[in-house]
């Protein structure tokens, strides 16, 4: 069976073909046009999906060497993200399913995140702790089996990605906000400034807002010349104090659950800080960590391609019903169907 994935959900238009085989073909446009706008403008984003997903989708099956008739079923996307953005991926594969007489399934976007670790053997041995981290989310996640979780935290105001982005704009740095900070800080001392660590103690729940308000504070104290001078430093100590309270966390959920391993996504566990500080926690405690290729971590339609494959295979369907759902959660048991 060869299902085709189609991921809409924010400004990312992506398609991908999964089967027993593994991954097929994958392809994810970029919707520029934001960047000079310093965040998503959900308007544009529908446009571009309007515009771009068809083509991706044509692009990945010629990729493979294959044609329309060869799909055995479609995935998508169909919340957590934006209503206009999900309903350009979903109307795609309704139109899909009913021309080609394929099943459809609904696929969690948050969901699709876990499934990006396994899309390439070794696979995380379950149960397991996953801290999906991106631009919209930050939530730490028992997974007992594939398809049975449960939510033992998540940010109380600022996602992990947002900080970043956020941050990003107050020092001047462009959008997405993730990888410029990372550039910036690799010049930079980690411990040149004290920035507060958010809800450290006895909650999973994840706090950004207070460190974005103390890198504000700090920045606006300086003078111009300070700023340039201090950027690297600023930057750097903005990016350890999100890297340790993730660390923390997920460390603390791994041992008291007495999970076989932990698994970081989304499109913050690109950032190579994160990806280092989580190899050090893996050679301390012996854990084994799961981070997806960086092509993955950031929203791709491999991993919806491949969780769809996973419900597909247990029987799970969506009807031509399907609505979008803009603030979905992952809920424990969850079923696309739901
Ligand atoms: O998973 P994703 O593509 O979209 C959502 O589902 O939200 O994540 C995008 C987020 C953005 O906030 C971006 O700044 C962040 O991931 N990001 C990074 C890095 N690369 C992307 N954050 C930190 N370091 C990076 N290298
Ligand atoms: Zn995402």
């Amino acid at each position: 069976m060869i299902v085709l994935g189609i991921e809409t959900s924010c400004d990312e238009t992506s398609a991908a073909l999964y089967s027993e085989q593994g991954l097929l073909a994958h392809a994810v446009h970029y919707q520029a046009v934001h960047e000079e706008y310093g965040g998503v403008v959900p308007e544009f984003a529908s446009r571009a999906h309007m515009r771009t997903l068809i083509p991706t989708i044509r692009y990945v099956i010629r990729r493979a060497g294959l044609s329309f008739r060869d799909l055995g079923a479609v995935a998508v996307t169909y919340g957590p993200g934006l209503v206009g953005s999900l309903i350009v991926g979903l109307n795609v594969a309704k139109g899909l399913a009913v021309a080609l007489r394929l099943p459809l399934v609904g696929i969690n976007h948050i969901e699709g995140h876990i499934f990006a670790n396994f899309l390439e053997e070794p696979f995380p041995e379950l149960p397991g702790v996953c801290l999906v981290v991106s631009g919209g989310h930050t939530q730490l996640v028992l997974v007992r089996r594939l398809g049975d979780y449960q939510v033992l935290g998540r940010t109380r105001d600022d996602a992990a990605g947002e900080a970043f982005d956020k941050v990003a704009r107050i020092l001047g740095l462009g959008y997405p906000g993730g990888p410029a900070i990372e550039a910036a800080a690799a010049a930079g001392q980690e411990n040149a400034v004290s920035f507060p660590r958010g809800l450290m103690e006895n909650s999973y729940d994840f706090s950004f807002s207070g460190l974005k308000t103390a890198v504000l504070y700090y920045h606006r104290a300086l003078s111009p010349q300070e700023r340039e001078k201090r950027l690297a430093d600023v930057a750097a100590s903005f990016q350890k104090a999100v890297v340790d309270v993730l660390v923390a966390k997920a460390l603390r959920a791994c041992q008291e659950f007495g999970v076989r391993s932990l698994s970081v996504v989304g499109g913050v566990a690109r950032n190579r800080r994160l990806r280092r500080a989580l190899e050090e926690l893996a050679a301390e405690t012996g854990i084994p960590v799961f981070v997806p290729k960086p092509e993955f971590c950031t929203d791709n339609a491999a991993m919806i391609a491949r969780a769809g494959f996973f419900h597909l295979l247990h029987g799970v369907r969506s009807d031509l019903r399907l609505a979008p759902a803009p603030s979905l959660n992952l809920d424990s048991r969850y079923l696309p169907t739901d």
